[in-house]
């Protein structure tokens, strides 16, 4: 017996060891820790339970047959963040550079098994230098496993990925298709086709990091939804990220206890929207007070930041914000911004998490670039995700509300649940100057002095429909309330609507215009 566990243990240390202390040393040299290191950090202590540690894979190409190396380069299993469930993997780039081949895959596609029939998030942390070559199309098969089984995981479990090396090729593909992810600055980077096919096919220089690292795909691609600082900071987000969100779409989130009062008025927020509908003012000004304890963990800061979107807590319930931005483009809807709301709110309603939107949008951003790019198909992606969403959903107007836009923004049309407005709000189909310039041009140009005359039309309408007393009256604003009254209302209409049930027609699926 005590030989045979000696065995065990002898073969336990081999796999701990994966490509070997050389290789060991030349990832740390380059600012990473390896997987193993990875997932002890990730887990809670002592709860990780490894799983197909002894796996070899079985390519005899290229002289293959003499290299194996126990575990395949990648480390699988399941422990517990905060004592919650939680599926692991994590490539071992020290064995074949963490590439992937068919038993890698195989070991990807158990745990992902598990995590689904479960009901657990699944967390990947990719580094990678792909398809495994030597195994040829078994491993292009073993990727289109995984792709398959995170598209049939998507709204129901969470998937969380980090990137923490190289991911490249088809390899992309898994961690753009979870729900978040996550980039190390200068360790990882991402692209389907690298800088050397690049030069070959269009001529350009560009290195890794110009054309697929993290600050690129947060910033420019909106690929990824957080940019870390390194491999510690990537594992952060990962937690507090998940610590907003439900194990699987039949839960609700966790809500935790709140010391900061559910009645707090935020008086911070009296004279904070300026009464120049022209002068732009900063939403997280807005968002931050009325959070529990001012504390809002900001999704893809970096991409669109005409519009915000994150998660908060109030009375210590989680919700999904999301905030015209008026400091950035005024507030507009572009292309970008309209994609990036569009998939939080689909992931909020997909997992139960109450919408908490803020409104302060002139409209869709004008110019023939949005137009031509398709600002009609992507700003309705936007509209489609909120007419569809049946969680909890509450809507504050805190300035402009004009066109379209205002339609878009969680309007009581779509079913907003509970839609307040500021005494600031201006819901209309348009500013005042552009309205006048329209409706009354023939007057102003008939009038002794245009200017003048313009000008006092201006302030008529603005008088008479730029407020959102017009709204109200018809039903499609519940109440105008003081900004200081925010965080209560709020907080009262969570409540409220708690015991939400809404459903949509049987169907296969919608049309979402993509
Ligand atoms: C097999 C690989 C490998 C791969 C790296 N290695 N990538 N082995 N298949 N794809 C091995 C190397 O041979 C080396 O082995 C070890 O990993 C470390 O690699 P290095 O090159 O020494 O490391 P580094 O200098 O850090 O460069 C890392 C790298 C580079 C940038 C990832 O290795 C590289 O460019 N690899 C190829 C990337 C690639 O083109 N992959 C295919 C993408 S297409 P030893 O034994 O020396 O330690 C794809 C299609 C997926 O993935 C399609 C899905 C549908």
């Amino acid at each position: 017996m005590k030989e045979k566990v000696r065995i065990l243990e002898d073969k336990e240390k081999e796999a701990n060891l994966g490509g070997g202390e050389a290789r060991i040393k030349r990832q740390h040299d380059s600012g990473k820790h390896t997987a193993r290191e990875r997932i002890v950090e990730l887990l809670d202590k002592d709860t990780f339970v490894e799983l197909d540690k002894f796996v070899l894979h079985g390519c005899t190409d290229f002289g293959m047959e003499k290299k194996r190396i126990l575990g395949d380069g990648v480390v699988t299993g399941y422990g517990k963040i905060e004592g919650r469930q939680v599926f692991v993997y994590a490539q071992d780039f020290t064995v074949f550079g963490g590439s992937l081949g068919l038993e890698q895959g195989k070991k990807i596609c158990k745990i992902m098994d598990l995590a689904l029939s479960t009901g657990a998030p699944i967390i990947g942390l990719n580094d990678s230098g792909g398809a495994r070559i030597q195994e040829g199309v078994k491993s292009l098969g073993a990727y289109g496993e995984i792709f398959l089984r995170n598209v049939i995981s998507s709204g129901v479990i969470p998937q969380i990925s980090a990137i923490m090396g190289p991911c490249a090729g088809g390899a992309v593909y898994s961690p753009v298709m979870n729900d978040f992810t996550i980039m190390s600055k200068n360790t990882s980077y991402m692209f389907v086709t690298g800088p050397d096919v690049i030069k070959t096919v269009t001529h350009e220089e560009v290195s890794s990091e110009e054309l697929g690292g993290a600050m690129v795909h947060n910033s420019v691609s909106g690929v990824a939804h957080f940019a870390s600082e390194d491999d510690d900071d990537s594992i952060e987000i990962i937690k507090e990220l998940l610590g907003f969100l439900p194990s699987n779409n039949m839960e609700d989130p966790p809500v935790i206890a709140c010391d900061d009062p559910a009645d707090r008025k935020e008086t911070s927020l009296r004279g904070l929207i300026p009464d120049n509908p022209n002068k732009p003012y900063d939403i997280l000004d807005v968002i931050r007070p009325i959070v529990d304890h001012s504390y809002f963990f900001e999704v893809q800061e970096h991409y669109a930041k005409n519009i915000v979107i994150g998660f908060a807590r109030m009375n210590g319930q989680p919700v999904g914000v999301v905030g015209n931005q008026p400091k950035v483009l005024a507030g507009c809807l572009d292309i970008d911004a309209s994609v990036k709301a569009a998939r939080f709110v689909r992931f909020c309603d997909a997992f139960n998490i109450p919408l908490l939107t803020f409104v302060d949008v002139p409209g869709f951003l004008p110019g023939t670039s949005q137009e031509w790019g398709g600002i009609i198909r992507h700003g309705a992606k936007l509209l489609y995700a909120y007419c569809e969403a049946t969680v909890p959903r509450i809507t504050v107007i805190t300035r402009k509300a004009y066109g379209g836009a205002y339609d878009v923004m969680s309007s009581k049309h779509i079913r907003g649940d509970v839609n307040l407005a500021y005494p600031t709000a201006e819901i209309a189909v348009m500013g005042p100057d552009g309205a006048v310039n329209i409706i009354s041009r023939g007057e102003i140009a008939a009038a002794d002095d245009p200017d003048t005359e313009r000008i006092r039309l201006i302030e008529e309408y603005k008088k008479n429909f730029a407020n959102p007393y017009r709204a109200a009256s018809l039903g499609y604003i519940d109440e105008v309330i003081k900004p200081e009254d925010t965080r209560p209302r709020v907080i009262a209409a969570l409540e409220m609507l708690n015991g939400k049930r809404q459903t949509l027609p049987p169907k296969k699926h919608g049309n979402i215009p993509l």
